[in-house]
This record gives C-alpha cells, structure tokens and sequence, in this order.
C-alpha cells in the first residue's frame, strides 16, 4: 500500500514511517524539518519531501491509501493563537480534502490528550473536552473539523488518536519538550541527581512509541470516524520513573526535589484505556517498566555508538 506520514522528521512520525516500510509499504515522508530532523530518517529509504502542511501542493502525490497526519506545532508553550490553528486546524482540514478529492479513504491524525487539560483521571473520552492551553484548543478544534468534514465526506474515514505522555527513540530534537522519561535519563546517565519538583508524586501515563505506531495500524484499520485514548491506562509517577531509571542504569542517585514555580501544572494525567480496547482492538503492550527498560537499552546504544 500507498501511505503519507507528515511530521515524519519528527518523533511518533519517523518511527511511523521506519515501521510503515519494514511492513513493505510505499511511504512518502513530508516535514518542514524546522522542529524535526532529517537524521531521524537516515534509514529510512522512501522519497522525503520538505515541505510545509499549510501550503503544500498534495495532488501532486496522487491516489493514497492512506495519510497518517502527525505534523503539527507542539509546543504547547505556543501563544500565537493564529499561528497554532492555521498549522494545526487548517492544514489538517486541506489534508482532509485532499484526501475526498483523490480518493484516499483513511486519515489517522493525531489528537492529544491535551484535549482533556486539568480534566479528572483516569481521562475517558467521553469526558467534557478541557483544554487548559491554545494547543490544547487546536487539538479539540482537529477533532471537530475531522468530524465536520466526515459528515459531509462518507468517503472518507478519520481516525483521532488522542496520545498521552509518549517517548521513546528519535525524541532527542524535541530537546526541553521531549519526554519528561528522556530528561531524567539525560541527568541520571550522566551522572547528576535527577531534578522533580516536589516530591515527585505527579504522575503521567506514559506510552512508548512503539504502542503509539501499534495504535496507529489499529486506527488504520477501524471503520469509523472517531477519536481514541492512546495510553497504556497505568499512571507513574516521577519518583517511580527515577526509580525505575537507577535500576536499568544501576545508578544510586538521590533526587533533587524542588520547588514548582508555575501557577499551572499538571499534576495528573491517566486514560481510561476501556473504548480503545473494546472498540479499536488497540492495547498497549509496554507498561512502562518494559518500555523504559526497552528505551534505556535503545539509548544506551546509541551513546556507544557515539562513542
Ligand atoms: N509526543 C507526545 O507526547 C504527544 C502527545 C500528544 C499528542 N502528540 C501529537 O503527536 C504528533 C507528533 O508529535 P511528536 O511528539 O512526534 O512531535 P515532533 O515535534 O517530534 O514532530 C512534529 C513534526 O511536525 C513537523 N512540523 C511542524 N509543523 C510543520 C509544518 N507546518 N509543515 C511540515 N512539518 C511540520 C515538525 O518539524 C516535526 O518534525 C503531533 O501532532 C503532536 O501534537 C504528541
């Protein structure tokens, strides 16, 4: 099959598009690389367009058989609110377009569980929509224009996957907005206390993102026009991470405990994994001991390899 990754420079889409060609598809990889980068792809072997979503000449790729739209702004530190919906919202309505025009019949984008900001946990999805940044809005705002466009498009299928905390391989150009996994490693490897603010009880699901592209196949294959929780639905906490890091890495270091300075933080975020279970088939096979122990070993290769 025929499939576009966009944000493919960056990390959920260049693993995406790595593990889209090991299945033996054809993969177009679209980014603008301003965030992303081209080495995330250096064994990528399919044609890479450099290009930006918002005007992008997409016919020029004719018939898919699928997009999987990963690009967006994500940084939710963002305050151009113009900036973030014409990136997020109104590129991914062209996308959607060009897929009714040309017969492409699935998208799968990319939600967040920002959509559900400060909302309790565990996070279902059909939880009133809180979100507590202009990301956050956009994202909602996605979610809104793929129904809109479904409705009046029955050609078309899209398919929202409203990830939680991902990490994993090929995040380290997301330098401060990687994983909060990456940066504890960062410190921990190299010798320093791991730095939480106090006293590190918060707690994030936490999803690798080789259960991320796994959700992605699922998602392709679903016939319906819905968005889906992607978590592995167990909360872990800061402290539980570090321990888990001193562990694999066989470090002994104590904690820098901290004081928060933000007025707004997200102390919690947990899904409820039941609707992506019953309905998408999609569970999550990387709790995040194994998914930690599986990125350490990933990391730890690449430092030798580095030398
Ligand atoms: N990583 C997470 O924890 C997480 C959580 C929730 C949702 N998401 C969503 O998943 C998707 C992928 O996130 P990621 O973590 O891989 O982020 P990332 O920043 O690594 O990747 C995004 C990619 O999109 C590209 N991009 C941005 N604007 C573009 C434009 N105008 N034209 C072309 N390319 C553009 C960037 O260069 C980058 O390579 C995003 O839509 C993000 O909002 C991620």
């Amino acid at each position: 099959m025929k499939f576009l990754v966009t944000g493919a420079g960056g990390m959920i889409g260049a693993n995406l598009a790595l593990y889209l060609e090991s299945q033996g598809h054809e993969v177009l990889a679209l980014d603008h690389f301003s965030v992303g980068v081209k080495s995330n792809l250096k064994d990528f072997k399919g044609i890479v367009y450099t290009g930006d979503i918002c005007t992008y000449n997409y016919d020029k790729l004719g018939k898919l058989d699928g997009i999987f739209h990963q690009a967006a702004i994500t940084d939710t530190t963002v305050m151009d609110e113009k900036l973030m919906m014409s990136v997020n919202v109104d590129a991914f309505v062209k996308i959607l377009e060009y897929a009714g025009r040309t017969g492409c019949q699935k998208v799968v984008y990319a939600s967040s569980a920002a959509t559900y900001g400060k909302g309790g946990v565990p996070m279902s999805e059909d939880q009133e929509s809180a979100p507590a940044n202009i990301y956050g809005v956009s994202k909602v705002e996605m979610e809104k224009a793929a129904k809109e466009f479904t409705s009046q498009n029955p050609g078309v299928k899209a398919v929202g996957l409203r990830y939680f905390n991902v990490y994993g391989p090929l995040e380290f150009h997301k330098k401060s907005a990687a994983s909060m996994i990456y940066q504890l490693y960062k410190q921990i490897s190299s010798g320093k206390a791991p730095r939480v603010f106090k006293m590190g009880e918060q707690f994030r699901d936490f999803v690798y993102v080789k259960d991320v592209v796994r959700a992605n196949m699922k998602a392709f294959e679903y016939r319906g026009n819905d968005a889906f929780n992607v978590g592995t639905g167990l909360p872990t906490t800061f402290n539980q991470v570090i321990e888990l890091l001193n562990r694999f890495l066989d470090a002994h270091l104590p904690t820098d405990y901290f004081d928060n300075p933000y007025d707004f933080y997200q102390e919690a975020t947990q899904a409820n994994m039941s609707l992506s279970d019953k309905v998408l088939k999609f569970k999550p096979i990387y709790p995040p001991e194994k998914g930690i122990a599986d990125y350490v070993e990933w990391l730890q290769k690449q430092k030798s390899l580095d030398g």
